[in-house]
Parts: structure tokens; sequence; C-alpha cells
């Protein structure tokens, strides 16, 4: 099967066991073992928030150990799991103060819709077993998440196995679906995502899973505005749950700690993960409403998810660390107003470049898509594999970035994502900026040479 996701090359790379290997990372700056240096342009996949080796987390961790790695969740809570989910909590508002953790994304993932569907056979509606999501967008790699993603290489052998669901447009006002104007956008996708449940019948949709702004799939795409709004007001019309998918673009890389924060909307169900714990140790959750948990008590006691590791307790001692630190710091404000600053550089560092179609995204989550042609934005050729060129002359140049393709259509497309720590500075962002720019006018300069 033809590799056309993200990252390919780097799959490719992990097969023939070509990878550098990583030896001791500082900041935002990580070492291989032959003493390259690089900066870390995207936190691995928007992970890294407080860069690596953060002394305070890395002395939560180790005083956690000293007393006890884990407490099994069925035997014990713990002060890390109070203070994380106090802190959550408070980071959410709105009565989001429901909490599975889990291990990662994907578990986050799973975990929602588990409590979606059991929400719904609590209260007597047993019949809403579908679930509604969009176009151009990734959820995970459990079979549930990959269920409701669509990422047609990652989907394709597994496809016959997966639950069904539904998939209404991607909301990408530079790729609006044919004949929609970019002002209608907002309204045409909100219909289309009601034209669907009643087409179903509301008594059969269990809810509509989304990224608020979209990640991997797409490049890093937040949608325009009110259409936020409009998706929560026909939700919650129709009784439908509205579970915004916020692995990647919460926990403040969009300069608000929830990413619909920015849309002034309030999700019934909620995923946190990879800057929740900052990558220092695996930590993700499902934050809900707690009327959702007050249902799930009264009839089965509680929710009916979870696994050996939910709430590990050194993993919560490493998440309340940090976000104890992104409080503390105020990096959230930061990322929200250093963010314009960063796109600003960007645009600098790029401009002349015909092939950069669109430099998108919102504080410390930039995407840039790169165009065969500017005026009809037409993608290159996938075979060209522009994005894997542009990441290979990145790590050549010490730069990590996150590079994919198919995001037009699941075959066409070149964007790379940039997500740096929030910590970055003000020189590190524009060092990013140019070595970036250098990197895209090699793999460009390469292209037009063969
Ligand atoms: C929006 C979103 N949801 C879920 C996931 C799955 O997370 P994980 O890879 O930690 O399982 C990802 C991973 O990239 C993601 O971007």
């Amino acid at each position: 099967m033809k590799k056309d996701d993200d990252n390919s090359w780097a799959s490719a790379m992990v097969t023939k066991g070509a990878l550098p290997r990583v030896a001791w990372g500082q900041g935002l700056y990580v070492y291989d073992s032959t003493g390259k240096r690089y900066i870390d342009a995207s936190g691995g996949p928007a992970v890294y928030c407080l860069g690596h080796s953060h002394p305070e987390v890395n002395e939560a961790i180790k005083q956690q150990l000293d007393k006890i790695a884990h407490g099994y969740r069925y035997s014990f809570t713990s002060d890390a799991q109070d203070e994380l989910s106090a802190s959550i909590a408070a980071s959410c508002g709105h009565g989001l103060d429901a909490i599975v953790f889990v291990s990662g994304g994907s578990e986050a993932v799973e975990s929602a819709l588990k409590i979606a569907l059991q929400y719904h056979s609590a209260r007597g509606a047993q019949s809403r077993r579908r679930f509604i999501a969009r176009r151009r967008s990734w959820h995970g790699n459990t079979l549930g998440a990959l269920s409701v993603s669509d990422f047609v290489s990652r989907r394709a052998p597994f496809e016959g196995a997966l639950i069904e669901a539904s998939f209404v447009s991607s909301v990408n006002a530079y790729r609006p679906p044919a004949g929609v104007a970019v002002a209608d956008l907002a309204e045409h996708c909100a219909r289309e995502l009601e034209t669907e449940i009643l087409r179903l019948g509301a008594d059969k949709v269990a809810g509509f899973i989304f990224e608020p702004v979209v990640g991997a799939a797409s490049g890093v795409v937040p949608a325009p505005p009110d259409y936020a709004r409009r998706v929560r007001e026909i939700c919650t019309r129709h009784g439908v749950l509205m579970i915004a998918d916020e692995v990647m673009c919460g926990s403040g890389r969009c300069g608000t700690w929830r990413a619909l924060e920015h849309d002034g909307v309030v999700p019934d169900i909620m995923t946190i993960a990879k800057g929740l714990g900052a990558g220092y140790i695996p930590l993700g959750a499902a934050v809900y409403q707690h009327s959702i948990l007050e249902t799930l008590a009264k009839h089965d006691g509680g929710p009916l998810t979870g696994h050996t590791f939910t709430a590990h307790t050194t993993a919560c001692a490493a998440g309340a660390a940090v976000q104890r630190i992104v409080k503390r710091d105020q990096l959230v404000e930061r990322v929200r107003s250093e963010g314009e600053s960063f796109q600003a550089l960007l645009r600098d560092s790029l401009s002349g470049l015909e092939a950069v179609g669109d430099i998108r995204g919102r504080g410390f989550f930039i995407g840039v898509e790169f165009v065969a042609d500017r005026a009809t934005r037409a993608p290159f050729d996938p075979a060209l594999q522009l994005s894997a060129r542009i990441g290979r002359q990145a790590v050549e140049r010490g730069l990590l970035c996150y590079a994919i393709s198919g995001n037009v259509d699941g075959t066409r497309g070149d964007a790379v994502i940039l997500a740096p720590p929030y910590i970055a500075t003000r020189a590190q962002l524009a060092e990013i900026a140019a070595v970036f720019s250098d990197s895209a006018r090699a793999a460009l300069a390469e292209i037009k040479a063969a």
C-alpha cells in the first residue's frame, strides 16, 4: 500500500532503523548521540509545551517516585490526582469537572465515545449509537477513535472492522466545499451537520466529534467564527452530545486553555492529552459535564471505562507540575500574545515563496500549506513528496517540524505544522522561522532540479 499520510518519510526511517538516536534535551533543544543539536519547532506532535528536561517537572516526578509510583485507582486516590483534577476543572470551568484519566489521546477519545454511549443508555435512549465526525480529521489509532477519523491510509487496512460513523465536510476556509463562499462556510457546514442528524434520525445519534482546530489530518485548520456556536445550538436542539477533541489544540496551545474558549462555546465532553503532561509521562483525559457524571453515577455507579493505569499517580504528579508551571508563568497568555509575532516572523521569512499557499493557526499552533499553483490552490503531485523533503531538509539543518501530506483529500496536499514549546523566546521563534524558510526553499529547489 502506498503510504501517503503524515510523517510517512519518518515512518519509513523508523522501519529502516535510520533515525538519529536521541541523547538528551534542554529547553527547546534536543541532542542526538552524535552531539548534533536540533531546535524543537513542533514539540514532537505538539506535545512538549514546556520544552525538554524542565527541572521542576523532573523533580515532581522524582518526588512522587520516591513516595510511590502508582496507587491503583480502585484502591486509592492521591494528592497528585486531586491536584491535577482541581487544576483541570479550574482551567475549564462551566461544569466541566468530571474526569477520566488515561494514558494518551486515543484512549481519551475512546473514553469520550464510551461516556457518550453510556450516558444515552442510562437515560433510556439506547438507540443513540451513531457518531458523526468530519472529513480530514484525526482522533486516534484505537478502533473506536479510528472509526471516527478520516485518514485514508491509516484506516485502509482496518476497513470492514471499523464502527459505522457518518462524516460531514471539513470546515476549511482555504478549501471550502465547491460553490460555498468563505463567508457562508460556517452556516453551510453547520446546516450539513443538522441535515445528517435529521437524515439518521436524532434518536439514533449519540454525538458529534470534532477538532476545534484540526491538527494532523489538515495541517492546523481553525473553524470560522460562529461555526462552533451554531454546532452547539444544533447539538443541544437534537440531544446530540458535542465532543470537542482538544488532544492536539487544547491545554493552552492555541492561546486559551480550552481551544473552544476562543469561540465562547462549552462542549459536553472534551478530550485532552498532549500538552496536559507535556510528554514527561504519558497522560490524557476525557473531561465531561458534571451533569453527565450524575446520570452515570445514578444508573451505573459511575463511568464504565478506564484502564489499569487510569490516574497513574506519577503521571498525575507530572501533569500537576506542568499545569502549575503553565499557570504560574502565565504561559497560555504568553502563547496568545507571542503567537501573533510568530506568524508575522513566518510570513516575513517565507515571503516571495510562490509555493506558500496559506499560513494559518492560533497561538503556537501554526500550519503552512504549500501549493503548486497559488491561484487555483492546486496541490503538488504527491509523488514529489514535498512535505517529506521539507522535513528532511529541516532535520539536516537541525530543525524538528511536523510535516504532513494528504491534507487536501487524503492523498494530495503538503503542509507543515509548527508548534513550539510555550517557553520559546522571540529569538528562538525567529530562529525557527529562518531555518524553516531555508528548509522549504531547499526542498522546492530540489523538486525543481529533479
Ligand atoms: C486531535 C487528536 N486526537 C487524538 C489523537 C490521538 O492521540 P494519541 O496519539 O496520543 O493516542 C491525536 C494524535 O495526534 C490528535 O491529534
